[in-house]
């Protein structure tokens, strides 16, 4: 048995931003350009689908054009030292790209796509999902995203997962997305809490690094080596 710690890193918006992908606060309240409810609710998917479909492939090309960052690639070095866990709200590829082992995704994953009959998950092959893709059973598909109001199915999931850590670190999230904020409070009491982040969320009983994500984790793994 190896007596390294569980570690779990939970990954927000931030976290992407040194790869060019824009957080969602902080840009007038629109996510790249757009107010989230016309892009990532069930309702804009009922009354405008086109859009919303044109959104997300648009984020779609752009992660094409994306990489990981340093912060990205200290986190999967980590598991030199950690047993790490990834819980990531992103749904981008970036921490895969990086080579983290473990990675739960709480709201969803840009490459895939979801049947609106089945449920079933597919991979996405190409950067553009359009009204009239069909999954086998021929439903449209749509966008594998957890939208604003929709269940969260991987939060029971990343529940256990937190329940065992020594060291929960968030990295680069305002904490105001429910219930996937909620996770914190399910840490054990030995276990030491780190917010990595410029501009941190302040009312949590958390250890504070204001720094970016990847000047932030070199600040961590600096102090592990004292
Ligand atoms: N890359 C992505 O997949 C992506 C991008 C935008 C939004 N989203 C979605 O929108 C929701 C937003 O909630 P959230 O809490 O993740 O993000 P958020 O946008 O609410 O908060 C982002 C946080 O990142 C911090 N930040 C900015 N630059 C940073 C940097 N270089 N390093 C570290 N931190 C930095 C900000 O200070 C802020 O606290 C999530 O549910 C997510 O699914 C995903």
């Amino acid at each position: 048995m190896s007596n390294k710690k569980n570690l779990v890193v939970f990954t927000g918006a931030g976290m992407s931003a040194e790869s060019g992908l824009q957080t969602f606060r902080g840009h007038g309240g629109l996510w790249e350009g757009h107010r989230v409810q016309d892009v990532a609710t069930p309702e804009a998917w009922n009354t405008n689908p086109e859009l919303v479909l044109q959104f997300y492939n648009e984020r779609r090309s752009q992660l094409l054009n994306a990489k990981p960052n340093r912060g990205h690639e200290l986190i999967a070095e980590l598991e030199d030292n950690f047993h790490v866990n990834v819980i990531t709200q992103n749904v981008d590829d970036l921490h895969e790209r990086a080579n983290s082992t473990s990675i739960l995704h709480l709201h969803g994953e840009l490459k895939k796509a979801r049947s609106t009959g089945t449920g079933k998950i597919y991979p996405l092959k190409r950067s553009n999902l359009n009204i009239g893709d069909t999954c086998p059973d021929g439903w449209q598909l749509r966008p594998h995203i957890v939208w604003f109001g929709e269940e969260v199915p991987e939060l029971l999931n990343a529940i256990e997962i937190v329940k065992r850590c020594d060291i929960f670190m968030v990295i680069g999230s305002s904490l105001q997305v429910y219930p996937a904020a909620s996770l914190i409070d399910y840490t054990p009491d030995h276990s030491r809490r780190i917010l990595i982040d410029p501009n941190p969320a302040v009312s949590r009983n958390i250890e504070v690094i204001a720094e970016t994500a990847s000047v932030g984790l070199l600040t961590f793994i600096s102090k592990l080596k004292k």
